[in-house]
């Protein structure tokens, strides 16, 4: 069902209620997600964004609510991935007439999946363009998240639409913040946040005071995700900013799994040295935990300490995904150890271990390694270890 945020500027997008996963199986998306597009309907009638092609039809439904889609004069594609470009070549058979707006690196992705032959004006920051009562202002915004993407300010109705940034994957009804649940909105945001753009932290505080200086009045952030920040809208850049500065908190991440419970008891043992030194943790097994939820806690602890027994030469394949994951993150500011079991070759500590190191994480201790099921010596060393990452933790600014 479309909406009018302020006069003239129609959310025309989708709920997708049933998405658990997104980008492939690289991101888990446990309340689905929504992807905005918006309507804005002056004397000249703008669309900025589209949506995911299999909601396409409903898409061009909700278009038709507002205007004859065959009115439209200009198509801001704010960023190729096809969850905000899919459903641009229907809407492009729909108004002939329209110029499609992109940011110069958005000509050649849009132009490389799409391959067609498409009116294409390309601008650049602070290049404008009038609607007639309101005008449209555009900001590159590299890597925020990719080459492409792009910011539209909505000058004369205080609207900024930034695209994927300040978005979350959160399906609802509600069209803005101050309608739904205040913890389900930090969680989402900060997921997003954590998973997808931490490797682009010093460009989002760049580009954010870049924006900010602009000294733009910003009554409605309007991203390409999620709700719309109209309470306090900016909240999200502050938390942005925040998130971006990479500062963790004073608590641990232990993260296992286990064959026979000898690595879950280390892993409990090193957790009683951390509440020994009064550091909060919490034990994630990596069996049975969401891999994008505990990269998000990773994101907020400033110590991750992970644990595996050794299988075929290395780490249960359950714990690969993860290290891999942090590796391409590189959060900073980390500090970290590593422990394991093993029964003969015992390749997995120096394997996490090297994992560790290559994601930016500074080992603090000796890792721990125990032979079979750990003995009562091995568990008072995993104790010390999480004793002595506790320390670390308390010491470091
Ligand atoms: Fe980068 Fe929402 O797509």
């Amino acid at each position: 069902m479309v909406s009018e945020l302020k006069n003239g500027i129609w959310w025309v997008g989708i709920v997708d209620w049933g998405l658990k996963h997104f980008h492939g199986f690289e991101l888990s998306t446990h309340r689905g997600s929504t992807y905005n597009s918006y309507l804005i309907a002056d004397e000249k009638i703008a669309l900025v964004d589209t949506v995911w092609s299999r909601f396409t039809s409903e898409f061009i439904e909700n278009v038709r609510e507002v205007v004859d889609p065959a009115k439209i004069d200009y198509v801001i594609a704010q960023h190729a991935e096809s969850d905000h470009s899919g459903s641009l070549p229907a809407i492009m058979d729909l108004c002939p007439k329209a110029t499609l707006v992109v940011s110069p690196r958005g000509q050649a992705s849009i132009s490389g999946h799409y391959h067609k032959p498409w009116k294409f004006h390309v601008v650049k920051t602070g290049d404008k363009i009038s609607l007639g009562g309101c005008e449209l202002v555009f900001i590159e915004a590299p890597m925020l998240h990719w080459p492409d993407s792009m910011f539209t300010y909505v000058s004369g109705k205080g609207v900024l639409m930034p695209n994927d940034a300040f978005g979350q994957h959160y399906a609802t009804c509600l069209r803005f913040n101050d309608q739904v649940d205040q913890k389900e909105l930090y969680e989402e945001a900060l997921k997003y946040y954590a998973n997808i753009l931490t490797p682009f932290s010093d460009m989002v505080l760049k580009k954010i005071d870049e924006v900010l200086a602009l000294d733009l009045p910003v009554d409605m952030i309007c991203p390409s995700h999620g709700v719309l920040w109209r309470k306090d809208p900016l909240q999200i850049v502050r938390a942005y900013q925040d998130w971006a500065r990479q500062t963790p908190q004073d608590r641990a991440v232990v993260l296992f799994d286990t064959m026979w419970n000898g690595t879950r008891r280390m892993a409990e043992a090193i957790g009683d040295g951390l509440e020994r030194e009064g550091v909060p943790y919490v034990l994630c097994h990596m069996g049975n935990s969401d891999r994008n939820d505990v990269v998000t806690k990773i994101f907020e602890a400033k110590a991750v300490v992970v644990g595996s027994p050794t299988v075929n030469r290395g780490p249960l394949p359950t714990l690969m995904p993860i290290l891999e994951e942090l590796r391409g993150l590189r959060f900073k500011n980390k500090i970290g150890a590593a422990f394991a079991s093993y029964g003969w070759s015992g390749e997995s500590l120096s394997i996490i271990e090297k994992r560790l190191e290559e994601s930016g994480v500074t080992l603090v201790s000796k890792g721990v390694k125990a032979l079979w099921a750990p003995s009562a010596e091995e568990l008072a060393k995993c104790t010390e270890l999480g004793r002595e990452v506790g320390k670390a933790v308390k010491a470091r600014p």
